[in-house]
């Protein structure tokens, strides 16, 4: 099976009550170890490469890990795995176009910290280069807090979607799905300690009655595991006060109208742990496939567990 865009996938999360997961990926072993755990799943996939991660990486590096990672499904599993790449926080045109260009199912334009009719400007455009060549577009409003690409937005410029807005952004730029903020943030520091983390359900609510059947998407969406913060922390690192989404409210959303959920942090977090956790107990060793061998299986684990537990999707492949 060749890559697929998320219009199929979208469709059957947002009546079947669940939603799809969106990892970002890096390198090799993070792409192996999130489609190991889909393929035992039996999970649709969502593999999004950041502006960060492609010129780390470089596109065609990544491009061609994913395209193994398909014809792998098949060879060892004997199973056909939908996997959708999109490109996460594209800022531009350009960067949209040139990931449209090479190859990419879906491509995200993210101009929500732009004044509404330039974010719509842009949206527009990018779409109708995008439908042109059969790929679909996530577009974004109102703004997240945290770090993405070393922009940082303080959590007093963060804003939550205004549900008012919604209707005439669709309508006039043509997205297929649209992120909105409704607490959720970018990176492991996401609520202050000591206050209770809650997502603004009411605001989502709003959005779906507006947009009937239209995909959301939550970004900033990592529950930040408290046993990879405790063993990152007690392995030498340094994290204290990190805190994620409740995965039980993460679970709520992608009953309701969420589709797609972003999950990045984790995956850093499971990875380090494990890498920590083996040199401070093989000091000696100095082979990285001795370490990242355990860092892929702690990848795998993790999402394995979002795939089943979190986001409801195992089994709808
Ligand atoms: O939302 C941002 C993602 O976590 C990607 O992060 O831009 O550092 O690759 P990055
Ligand atoms: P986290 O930092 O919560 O993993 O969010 C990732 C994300 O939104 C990628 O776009
Ligand atoms: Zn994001």
């Amino acid at each position: 099976m060749s890559l697929v865009t998320s219009k199929e996938m979208f469709e059957k999360a947002y009546s079947g009550g669940y939603a799809i997961g969106a990892f970002n990926v890096n390198n090799m072993e993070i792409i192996q170890g999130i489609t190991e755990a889909a393929v035992e799943e039996r999970a649709p996939l969502i593999l999004q490469v950041s502006k960060g991660a492609r010129s780390y990486a470089r596109h065609i590096y990544l491009m061609k890990l994913i395209e193994a990672a398909v014809i792998d499904a098949e060879e060892s599993a004997g199973f056909d795995l939908p996997i959708c790449v999109h490109l996460d926080h594209g800022d531009s045109f350009d960067l949209c176009k040139s990931c449209i260009d090479g190859g990419f199912t879906s491509v995200m334009i993210d101009m929500s910290s732009k004044p509404f009719e330039e974010n719509i400007a842009v949206t527009k455009q990018v779409v109708e280069y995008a439908h042109d060549h059969g790929v679909v577009v996530e577009a974004e409003l109102g703004t997240l807090a945290g770090v993405e690409d070393e922009v940082k937005v303080k959590a007093e410029d963060s804003s939550y979607t205004r549900p008012e807005d919604v209707q005439e952004f669709v309508e006039r730029t043509g997205c297929d799905s649209l992120a909105i903020a409704i607490g959720t943030s970018h990176g492991a520091y996401k609520f202050k300690p000591g206050t209770k983390p809650q997502l603004r359900f009411d605001i989502l609510e709003e959005v779906s009655r507006r947009l009937p059947g239209f995909p959301i998407v939550l970004h900033g969406s990592s529950s930040v595991p408290q046993e990879f913060v405790d063993i990152i922390n007690s392995n030498g690192g340094n994290m204290p006060g990190a805190i994620g989404v409740p995965e039980d409210q993460l679970r709520k959303a992608a009953s309701m109208s969420v589709c797609k959920i972003n999950i990045d942090s984790d995956l850093r977090l499971a990875m380090t742990a494990s890498i920590r956790k083996y040199f401070n107990e093989h000091p000696a060793d100095f082979d990285p496939r001795q370490y990242l061998k355990p860092a892929r299986a702690a990848i795998k684990d993790m999402v394995k567990h979002k795939l089943v537990d979190v986001l409801g999707c195992s089994g709808k492949a």
